[in-house]
């Protein structure tokens, strides 16, 4: 025991879990998930991104009738806040599968599908079953793993590799930031024929660059998110009001609470909040509203004005410079943020709230890197 006890300290370096090492650990981790992958239009060389898993692959993928993302849990999140890059660089619709619930319902899939699997480990059963399920009716298989040689990446027809390093902690911290690059790696291949989006394409390329320093930005808050933790610690419950890129940053913030912290969350899509949660909008109730700058800003500030005029007690995630214009009357705690282009915000925005709940949990006393009754694979169905 010894040993294995001394090996694990070495392995987590300076810090006390796993899952803290790999939350601070995301500069490094995004850039090696990036390496090689992009040209920045120096030298000679035109901006665009190269991802050798799919280069044979990419006009099939450009010509099918429909991409479905197949994952379970923080996978499934990473997916859905890509799904709209993907949509608008290649144009094909996009449509989210939760491997269960594929397999529950027996989906239609067809030869003219594009399937993509998102899973870190490669090898969850639910996911594996649906590469199964899909692969005999004929759909492309598309694999995005974290795993060299799992049941999925070799199962897969093509795919992409996420390169993120080893991930140990339960909850997922590192492969969720480098799964959403190589998926908008992925949109930027599939869109590169076309002139329309090319302004679009080469400022993503451009933030994509900058994307490790803004987490290193980010991650400063890293004391904030800790005082933020001890002000929730006796909360029963915390819910997260996110839409467009960041409904995914809501239900993977959520997740995060749960799973680790053991704190019931819940992640809310606010263009229904009018259909039910805010019948929970009391003085009491903590919320967490992502209201950073991008196309849909406008409709978050008018979400967070009707929390306020009911009393909410709100938690704002801004862009930087932004407090006052999302929170006039100052009722509220805000947390700025760094700003990037709308489809990679997600990314930075999540790490605060990985923070939050990395603190939480040691805060009440739960075993952070092995939450009670999960696994960091679930090979079973
Ligand atoms: C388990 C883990 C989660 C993970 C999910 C999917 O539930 O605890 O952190 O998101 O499986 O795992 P995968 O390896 O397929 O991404």
């Amino acid at each position: 025991h010894t040993l294995e006890m001394e090996v694990e300290q070495i392995m987590k370096g300076n810090y006390e879990h796993y899952m803290q090492k790999e939350i601070h650990e995301q500069p490094d981790s995004l850039t090696t998930t990036m390496r090689g992958r992009l040209t920045s239009g120096e030298g000679g060389k035109p901006k665009g991104v190269v991802l050798g898993g799919l280069k044979e692959h990419v006009d099939t993928i450009r010509r099918s009738r429909r991409i479905i993302f197949i994952g379970c849990g923080t996978s499934y999140h990473a997916a859905l806040a890509s799904r709209q890059i993907i949509e608008q660089l290649s144009g094909v619709p996009v449509t989210m599968e939760l491997a269960s619930d594929l397999l529950d319902r027996q989906c239609p899939i067809f030869r003219e599908d594009t399937a993509v699997f998102v899973s870190q480990s490669g090898e969850t059963a639910d996911t594996l079953l649906a590469l199964e399920y899909a692969k005999k009716r004929g759909a492309l298989c598309v694999g995005v793993t974290n795993t060299v040689g799992s049941a999925i990446a070799r199962g897969t027809h093509c795919g992409v590799h996420i390169n993120a390093g080893a991930e140990i902690g339960v909850a997922s911290t590192k492969a969720y930031t480098s799964q959403i690059a190589v998926m908008t790696m992925i949109a930027l291949a599939l869109g590169q024929d076309s002139i329309s989006n090319r302004e679009m394409r080469e400022a993503i390329i451009d933030d994509l660059l900058r994307l490790p320093e803004k987490v290193r930005e980010v991650l400063k808050l890293d004391e904030a998110m800790r005082e933020l933790a001890r002000e929730l610690v006796n909360e029963q419950s915390l819910l997260v009001f996110g839409r467009g890129y960041n409904y995914a940053t809501a239900l993977e913030a959520a997740l995060k609470v749960k799973e680790v912290a053991l704190m019931h969350s819940e992640g809310i899509l606010a263009g229904e909040m009018k259909h039910g949660p805010l019948a929970l909008v009391d003085e009491t109730m903590p919320i967490i509203v992502l209201a950073t700058r991008d196309a849909i800003q406008q409709k978050q500030q008018s979400v967070i004005q009707q929390l306020l005029a009911r009393k909410g007690r709100l938690i704002i995630v801004c862009t930087e410079g932004d407090s006052v214009k999302m929170c006039p009357s100052g009722k509220a705690k805000v947390i700025e943020v760094p700003h990037i282009a709308d489809c990679l915000q997600t990314v930075v925005n999540i790490v605060p709230l990985q923070l939050l709940s990395y603190h939480l949990t040691v805060l009440r006393g739960f075993n952070v890197d092995q939450p009670r009754n999960l696994a960091k694979s679930v090979t079973t169905e």
